[in-house]
């Protein structure tokens, strides 16, 4: 069997801090991984008690209460609060999710959480998503067509056809589908995993679009497609209720009918 070692410097050090909520009727403890390029430190889990009857119902109020009022330099990513611009997904207690539309009270005992995994770390829940976005510029991700409209202006969908985009359009990009799939922890470098992979069959599915052809050998590969084994943890995490395997499975149908 394969073992794996983890490189010295990543490795979590039992030196994280408590802190107690002195006096709080309901008490919750939040277990968060902390990492601070700047200091030399490897890894740690800070433990901070926060009082339920003094704080927001979500898991992004409870980082918010810490920040502001325990410690200041505790560092997430966030923006709309509403689910919509996908900044601020995490794993929470093993299962990755959007801070900001996770209930508190939907985490049983202790909340450990962490950056989404297999990315690189910026520094505490913050990963690094160059390759993420790299990859989804890669497909094109915008409506290329090469003939001209009588009136030189929109390009009219029938409902039926704009039918074809409900469950794709709504994709916000928060990658935790992406970083929970093993395919993509592996293959990051070359899978282009399960996000960017709906998101090229959402131009694929989109009737107005004219480039399928070449956006079908774009991804007759063995890597950038065909590295999705139909796990299906992406379908299970997606908080906007999606499924990017679906959608990898309409690709690969468009490939095998090209090739019939
Ligand atoms: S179905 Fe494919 S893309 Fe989704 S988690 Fe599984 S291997 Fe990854
Ligand atoms: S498919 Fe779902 S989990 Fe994946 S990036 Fe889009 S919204 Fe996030
Ligand atoms: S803050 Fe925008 S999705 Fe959570």
């Amino acid at each position: 069997m394969a073992t794996f070692t983890l490189p010295k410097n990543s490795k979590i050090n039992g030196n994280g801090t408590v802190h107690k909520a002195e006096g709080a009727a309901r008490v919750k403890r939040f277990r968060i991984y902390r990492w601070n390029p700047d200091d030399g430190q490897n890894p740690r889990y800070d433990t901070f008690e926060i009082d339920l009857d003094n704080c927001g119902p979500m898991v992004l109020d409870a980082l918010f209460k810490i920040k502001n009022e325990i410690d200041p330099t505790l560092t997430f990513r966030r923006s709309c609060r509403e689910g919509i611009c996908g900044s601020c997904a995490m794993n929470m207690n093993g299962k990755n999710g959007l801070a900001c539309t996770t209930a508190i009270e939907d985490l049983p005992g202790e909340v450990r959480i962490t950056p989404l995994p297999h990315m690189q770390v910026i520094k505490d829940l913050v990963p690094d998503f160059t390759n993420f976005y790299a990859q989804y510029a890669s497909i094109r991700p915008w409506l290329q067509t090469v003939s001209t409209t009588p009136s030189g202006k929109e390009r009219l969908q029938s409902p039926e056809q704009r039918e074809k985009l409900d469950g794709l359009y709504e994709c916000i990009l928060c990658a935790c589908c992406s970083t929970a799939c093993p395919s993509y922890w592996w293959n990051s470098d070359k899978f282009l995993g399960p996000a960017i992979l709906l998101q090229a069959y959402r131009w694929l599915a989109d009737s107005r679009d004219e480039m399928t052809g070449e956006r079908l050998d774009e991804l007759e590969d063995p890597f950038r497609l065909y590295r999705c084994h139909t796990i299906m943890n992406c379908a299970n995490v997606c908080p906007k209720g999606l499924s990017p395997a679906r959608a990898i499975a309409e690709i690969k149908k468009l490939q095998a009918e090209r090739q019939a």
